[in-house]
């Protein structure tokens, strides 16, 4: 147990620090006093320990980890042993309620990542939330609605760490200057194939080591399976996100990371009107693995309105160029303009002007000193911004994350209503298609709410 004394105190100072403070210097890097003296250290409480965990222990140890949440007690040593000082929990619900908590850093499976993050930000807690934010439309929603009646005080941060490639930067200034002339179609990809019939079926009881019952949390019953636990540490969840109860497949694992390409370039907000199709008939169990769904993203201040289309398990866009193969990028974004094409992968962009000559003498590249700033450190963008005072400079905050990952779900929703959808984003309602509204949510266990 690990209790600062007079938490309430060093709260208000870490939140007031820059007010209180106004007379001190801000060094660049953000923290107040620049060193991480110990009075600036958050105290964060860790829920799911392991697996993914172990990419943020390094920058927690720059913080104070007070609380440590696992429902799997083989999983828990690993963390205790990093963190021996903190209070173990083994239920979320009564790890938000750890007295003095500044913040929380949740690496659990993604069918309680909206209802961490909603709860959490009710108890005005910075939070740190791995991919993907929500798993429905409505979860979505609700964690943004939070989101923004806080966003002045709380800095939020969704797992989309390579965000901090330079090559996100360097694609957004290149298509914003006109690179390939205007915007008018975008292509993203990726082609990760995880078939599976359907639920596992039971397999006696959980060992006494799981808590099962909290593992399934708000998700509907399913009888233990031991090949739920069978991935390797970080790569576990992809024996469990492309069952409906427990993820939404490609579209919240590799999806998050590939559309972010995307979604830092378009500058959007919701969709209008969704179309989707795949080659595999719903099935009720699991998500379906080749998928292909359109996006109508309405314009704004510097482009016009445009289509972006997701491409999954084996759907792909066609290629540009018969030189090029899209299929060697495993995922990837392509954006198409009036004057010729950028592909891109994760790390690397590849320019394809049009026409024979290729002439681009129409493109001025920024001169280096107006190049966007590097973003640095992913997770350390987000402590920073909770000590700042700025706390809605993190890149993918949830008001970014969370307009993504709601027009995902939404293509998800389209496939499972079997084809288009016109979109009230104001409202949330599917206008065209009263039915396809069910799909915006899902069913949850009685006694479990996002609004805890
Ligand atoms: N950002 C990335 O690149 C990246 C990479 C891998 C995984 N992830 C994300 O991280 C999350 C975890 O993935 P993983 O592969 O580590 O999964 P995992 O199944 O190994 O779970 C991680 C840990 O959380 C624990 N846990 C699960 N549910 C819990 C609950 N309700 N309360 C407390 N602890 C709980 C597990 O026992 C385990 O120790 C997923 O949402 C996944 O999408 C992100």
């Amino acid at each position: 147990m690990n209790e600062t004394p007079h938490p309430l105190n060093r709260r208000h100072f870490l939140r007031t620090g820059l007010a209180v403070g106004g007379g001190l210097t801000i060094l660049p890097s953000g923290t107040l006093f620049g060193a991480e003296s110990a009075n600036n250290r958050l105290n964060v409480a860790l829920i799911g320990a392991y697996g993914r965990a172990r990419a943020h222990y390094g920058t927690l140890k720059s913080e104070n980890v007070v609380a440590i949440c696992e429902v799997n007690q083989k999983n828990l040593p690993f963390a205790t042993k990093e963190f021996p000082k903190a209070k173990v929990y083994e239920d979320w619900r009564k790890c938000l309620d750890h007295p003095g908590l500044d913040a929380v850093l949740c690496c659990t499976t993604d069918h309680t990542h909206a209802f961490i993050a909603n709860w959490a930000l009710n108890r005005d807690l910075h939070v740190y939330m791995e991919k993907p934010l929500a798993i429905t439309v409505n979860e979505a929603r609700t964690v943004r609605a939070t989101y923004l009646t806080k966003k002045d005080k709380l800095a939020t941060q969704v797992g989309m760490q390579r965000h901090a490639d330079p090559n996100f930067n360097r694609l957004r200034e290149c298509i914003h200057d006109g690179v390939i002339g205007s915007l008018k179609e975008v292509y993203v990809w990726g082609n990760r194939q995880i078939p599976k019939p359907g639920y596992l079926p039971a397999a006696g009881p959980p060992p006494s080591t799981i808590n099962w019952d909290l593992w399934l949390g708000p998700s509907p019953e399913h009888p233990y399976n031991p090949e739920y636990f069978s991935g390797g540490p970080g790569a576990n969840c992809l024996q469990w996100n492309m069952y409906w109860d427990f993820g939404i497949g490609q579209m919240g694992d590799m999806g998050s990371h590939t559309m972010d390409l995307a979604w830092n370039v378009l500058d959007a907000g919701l969709p209008t009107n969704i179309k989707a199709s795949s080659p595999e008939a719903f099935n009720p169990d699991v998500t379906p693995v080749n998928l292909t769904a359109s996006f109508i993203l309405p314009p704004n201040d510097w482009r016009e309105q445009i289509r972006c289309t997701w491409f999954q398990g084996g759907a792909m866009p066609k290629s540009p160029s018969g030189g090029i193969d899209l299929n060697r990028i495993g995922h990837g974004a392509m954006f198409k303009g009036d004057k010729g094409f950028v592909v891109a992968d994760f790390g690397k962009r590849i320019i394809i002007p049009d026409g024979r000559s290729g002439n681009m003498s129409y493109y001025k590249p920024r001169p280096e000193a107006e190049l966007l700033p590097d973003l640095g450190n992913f997770q350390k963008q987000w402590t920073q911004a909770c000590k700042n005072g700025k706390p809605a400079a993190t890149a993918c905050n949830f008001e970014y994350s969370a307009n993504m990952i709601e027009t995902m779900c939404l293509g998800l929703a389209a496939f499972r209503a079997g084809g288009e959808l016109d979109y009230d984003a104001a409202k949330g309602v599917v206008t065209n298609n009263a039915e396809a509204n069910q799909y915006l949510t899902k069913p949850y266990r009685e006694g479990w709410t996002m609004n805890g």
